[in-house]
Parts: C-alpha cells; sequence; structure tokens
C-alpha cells in the first residue's frame, strides 16, 4: 500500500486536472448509474476458487456504470472509456469488489509514471488539426482523431499521446483510449479489471488470473455518423431493465508463466485459458441512486478470501487512493477484511 500522503496525492492531481470541480463526488467517472443484480457462479468456478461468490449460490450484486471522464458534464456519446464497478454481497456483510472498464490494458506501471502521466496528459486548449497534420499523424501512426466534440475546448488526449511516443508500454492503452468510441448501451461493453489477481482452488492450489465481464446481448457501439447525444446511457438502461434482464458472463483468464503478473500495461497472449466464472444479471436501475450509486465506494483490494491482490504497484496504490477519495467526497465508509486492508 502507498502511504497515505501519496494516496492524496494521486486524488490531487486527478482533482487538478479537473475541466469544472465536482463538489462532493467521484474525480473520475463522476457521472455513472447503480443497478441491482444477483450473480450466480458456473458449476466449474468452485473447482478453481474457493471465494464465497463462487460457490454457485446466487449472491445479490450492486453495479454502478459510469463514463471516465471527470467533471459534472455529461457526455455520453462522445469517445470513451466507461467503468462497471460490482460488488458481491457475501454473508459476512463484507462482500468482494470488481472494478473494471472497457479498457484492456491500462496506461502506466506504476505511481512514479501516474504523476508524470497527469503532468504530461494535462488538458490543454483544443487546436483544430490542419488536413496536413493529420496526414503527418496517421504516417506517424498516431490514433487518427476526430474534430472537436461540440461542447470541446480542451483536449482530453493530446497530452496522452505525448506520453505514448516518449513510454512505449503507455502504447497500448492510450491507443485504445483514442480508438475507444461510445457503445449503445453500458449492458452492451465489455470491461475489464486489467490486474492480476491469485485465486485459490479447494486444493490449495493458486492460479494468477485476470477477469473481464462479456456483455450477453452482444458488443456495440454508435456509429461515427450517429447524431451525438449528450445523455442516453442511462434512459436506455432503465429502458432495457424494465423489459428484460441484462447479462454479463464474468471470464477469468488463466496466467501462464512468463506473463506480466503485476505489470497492467502488457497484454496476456490471446491462447490462455479462460473459463466462464458465472453470470451477473441485472434487473432493475437502483431506486436510490445517492445510496446505491454515489455512495458506495468500491475498492478493488475490498477481497472475499480465496482472492488476493498480486504485487502489481497500481493495484496496491488503488487500495489508499480510493480511500482517500471516499474521504474527500463523503462517502459511505465500509468494514475491512483485516487482510485486505494491508
Ligand atoms: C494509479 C492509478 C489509478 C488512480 C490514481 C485511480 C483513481 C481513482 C479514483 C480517485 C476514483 C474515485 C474513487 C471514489 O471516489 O470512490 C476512481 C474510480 C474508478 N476507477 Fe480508478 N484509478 C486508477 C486506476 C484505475 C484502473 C487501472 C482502473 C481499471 C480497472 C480504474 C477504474 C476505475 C473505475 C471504473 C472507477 C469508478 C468506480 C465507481 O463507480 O465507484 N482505475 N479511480
Amino acid at each position: 500500500m502507498v502511504d497515505p500522503s501519496t494516496a492524496k496525492r494521486l486524488v490531487r492531481v486527478i482533482i487538478d486536472n479537473l475541466p469544472k470541480p465536482v463538489g462532493a463526488r467521484r474525480p473520475v467517472h463522476t457521472l455513472g448509474i447503480g443497478v441491482k443484480g444477483e450473480f450466480v457462479a458456473s458449476d466449474v468456478a468452485r473447482t478453481y476458487c474457493i471465494a464465497e461468490h463462487f460457490n454457485g449460490k446466487p449472491v445479490d450484486a450492486s453495479v454502478r456504470f459510469s463514463n471516465g471522464l471527470g467533471g459534472p458534464d455529461r457526455h455520453d456519446g462522445w469517445s470513451d472509456v466507461r467503468g462497471m464497478a460490482v460488488r458481491f454481497h457475501l454473508s459476512d456483510g463484507l462482500g468482494s469488489d470488481l472494478i473494471a472498464t472497457t479498457l484492456g490494458e491500462f496506461f502506466v506501471r506504476n505511481v512514479d509514471d501516474f504523476f508524470e502521466f497527469s503532468e504530461i496528459a494535462k488538458l490543454a486548449p483544443y487546436q483544430r488539426e490542419s488536413w496536413w497534420r493529420k496526414l503527418g499523424d496517421l504516417l506517424q501512426l498516431k490514433v487518427p482523431r476526430r474534430n472537436p466534440y461540440p461542447s470541446e475546448t480542451r483536449s482530453v488526449d493530446a497530452g496522452a499521446l505525448q506520453y505514448a511516443d516518449m513510454h512505449r508500454f503507455a502504447q497500448l492503452g492510450v491507443f485504445q483510449v483514442g480508438l475507444i468510441g461510445a457503445p449503445v448501451s453500458y449492458a452492451r461493453a465489455p470491461y475489464h479489471a486489467v490486474h492480476t489477481f491469485w485465486v485459490t482452488a479447494p486444493d490449495g492450489v493458486r492460479r494468477p488470473v485476470r477477469f473481464s465481464w462479456q456483455p450477453v446481448a452482444g458488443v456495440c457501439n454508435t456509429a461515427p455518423t450517429d447524431e451525438l447525444r449528450d445523455d442516453y446511457l442511462r434512459a436506455e438502461l432503465k429502458d432495457r431493465l424494465r423489459r428484460w434482464p441484462a447479462r454479463f458472463m464474468l471470464m477469468m483468464m488463466i496466467g501462464e508463466a512468463g506473463d506480466a503478473f503485476d505489470d497492467c500495461t502488457k497484454p496476456w497472449p490471446g491462447t490462455r485459458t479462460r473459463i466462464a466464472m458465472g453470470t451477473l444479471t441485472l434487473t432493475k436501475v437502483a431506486d436510490d441512486q445517492e445510496k446505491d450509486g454515489e455512495r458506495i465506494s468500491f475498492n478493488p483490494n475490498r477481497l472475499a478470501p480465496g482472492i488476493d491482490p498480486s504485487e502489481d504497484p497500481i493495484l496496491k496504490a488503488r487500495l489508499g487512493a480510493y480511500e482517500a477519495s471516499r474521504e474527500m467526497r463523503g462517502g459511505c465508509p465500509f468494514k475491512w477484511r483485516p487482510d485486505n486492508a494491508k
């Protein structure tokens, strides 16, 4: 875990980079929606992991979908990373969290990288690019950038691209962000937890794994030609869930010797074993969005016995950073398992 002053500094640099203050809200993934559902593990899940939510009995789940941008303005139609934070409610009352985004790999390896990235990737006034400049960028294999969105005055990715130019490890993550687009629905995007976790099987075998959610309805983005809408994702989800549940499969990829266990910028080979660990069925948008969305505080290190964090420095840093952010915005305090709060 990083020391408390570094944890606060991590949140501070995010806040300092906001386009507008957010008050007592999350400084990133500021706008979201809380949803209720149930998770049921597959038959094989319990043979890989002893955590309670993988034992096959249904467990209640609280989910918060979000747009990645920090700031109070809603831009559902913008190309942006989306978040899916899940709490599995367990019998000990403490729960287990899984936080994921539509990004397959992250763009920094550790806390020092994060501070450097935040310095270089500060929002800068948007400069409309001439056609010859765009052509030059394409020839240098830089991400093609559409013209600014109607209300966009500051560029979110010029600095990130500059950072990726300087650091090879950042390129996969930054390029994915540049091309990610906007989903037609929060229920039609795949979400990846990016870090490695260690799961313990009933026979005591420990395996390094990475988790992802795959939408059963299929992945679908808006078309670049679609009319740009600022606010459709909440209404779409409410309407969808009124008619039928939305389902996600929890996939678990098993790492092998030589794979990056402590570096979330590095992908694992696509040939790794993947296990379907269960199905999350979302049934309704929470009635009380303050209580069941905004005031919840998720943390990727809140883990049921049977799941342990890896040594990934970003995962470790998130323990304190999310707590610091929760304190600043007055999120619900949550009781920790002694093991999780290391
Ligand atoms: C050093 C790296 C990171 C820092 C400093 C950071 C910081 C933060 C902070 C301060 C929040 C708000 C927490 C709250 O107030 O409850 C947050 C939320 C979030 N972060 Fe990160 N984050 C980092 C890496 C990541 C990574 C690797 C992922 C990918 C899985 C991620 C996904 C999310 C999501 C989905 C949320 C919204 C969760 C919710 O709905 O409560 N973050 N992050």
